[in-house]
């Protein structure tokens, strides 16, 4: 049975939507047809194969991609047809931490955290300004590193910074893009715990790119499977662990195809 709240969220606009969704690069069409609704306050993860087009749909969420064809809407609002100015109120509501974004080098942690802010806005007052820095870095976990340098922090604090610098804005939506990608199995999982808190306490809407099943079970209420331009998968865990297309299972137990063992010319053991 439905609950009144479930069918309730279930009429509420989403926070973002593709309509069909088409992504050509010259005569190469890399997303095929793509609908998908991101349901308030839900994690979304996005897995499969390098180079089958999860960095390129989820730019298109903040428009740094726009659609061959097809609509992007922000609550409601289509935004693909938008210019970068009209964008710009929109992308404050749309934190996102993507693995080329790293931090500016010569620029300290409080400055990288502040420089969205500024951006923005003409800059909080300097009181202000250090509440804010204090109040992100508590979020994950690094308050007392404001005046490192980013070459002087692990790559699992730069990404943690980088991470307190994607809600600077308070943003209602976060975007990674393979945020646990270069980290130890334990730095990836102090991400995972990272990103399920920002979503319990800042009741976020996230989509999160990975190639790491373990950490799509673990923070996803829904995890979306690509494959040669198209959405082969769409649920929640179990419903991937169980899928039976040789494709999917190949793809989470991190097995070669009888094809590519084939193409690297060596028996399947
Ligand atoms: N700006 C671009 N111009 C041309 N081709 C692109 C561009 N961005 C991505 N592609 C191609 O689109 C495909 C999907 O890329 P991407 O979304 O980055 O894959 P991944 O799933 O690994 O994130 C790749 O073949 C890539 O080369
Ligand atoms: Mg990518």
């Amino acid at each position: 049975m439905i609950s009144q709240s479930e069918s309730k969220s279930s009429q509420e606009t989403p926070v973002l939507e593709i309509k069909g969704l088409v992504k050509k690069f010259g005569q190469r069409t890399v997303l095929k047809n793509i609908s998908l609704c991101f349901a308030k306050g839900k994690t979304t993860a996005i897995i499969g194969p390098s180079g089958c087009g999860k960095t390129v749909l989820i730019k298109h969420l903040i428009c740094l991609l726009r659609p061959s064809t097809g609509e992007v809407l922000f609550k409601g609002q289509r935004i693909d047809e938008l210019d970068e100015s009209a964008l710009a109120p929109i992308r404050t509501r749309i934190g996102f931490l993507f693995q080329a974004g790293a931090l500016f080098d010569s620029l300290t942690v409080r400055e990288n955290i502040l420089f969205p802010v500024r951006q923005h806005q003409k800059g909080p007052a300097f009181k202000d300004a250090d509440d804010l820095v204090r109040n992100k870095l508590t979020m994950v976990g690094l308050d007392g590193f404001q005046d490192y340098y980013p070459a002087n922090l692990s790559g699992g604090q730069q990404k943690r910074v980088a991470l307190a610098r994607a809600i600077a804005l308070d943003p209602e939506v976060i975007l990674y893009d393979e945020p646990t990608t270069g980290l130890d199995p334990i730095r990836s999982d102090i991400i995972n715990e990272l990103i399920l808190k920002l979503q319990r306490e800042l009741a976020v809407t996230s989509v999160v790119v990975t190639h790491d099943m373990k950490s799509a079970y673990k923070i996803a209420d829904r995890i979306i499977m690509l494959h040669d331009g198209n959405v082969i998968v769409d649920g929640d865990a179990d419903h991937v662990k169980n899928h039976t297309h040789p494709i999917v299972q190949q793809f989470i137990h991190g097995r070669l195809s009888e094809e590519d063992l084939a193409s690297l010319n060596v028996s399947s053991f």
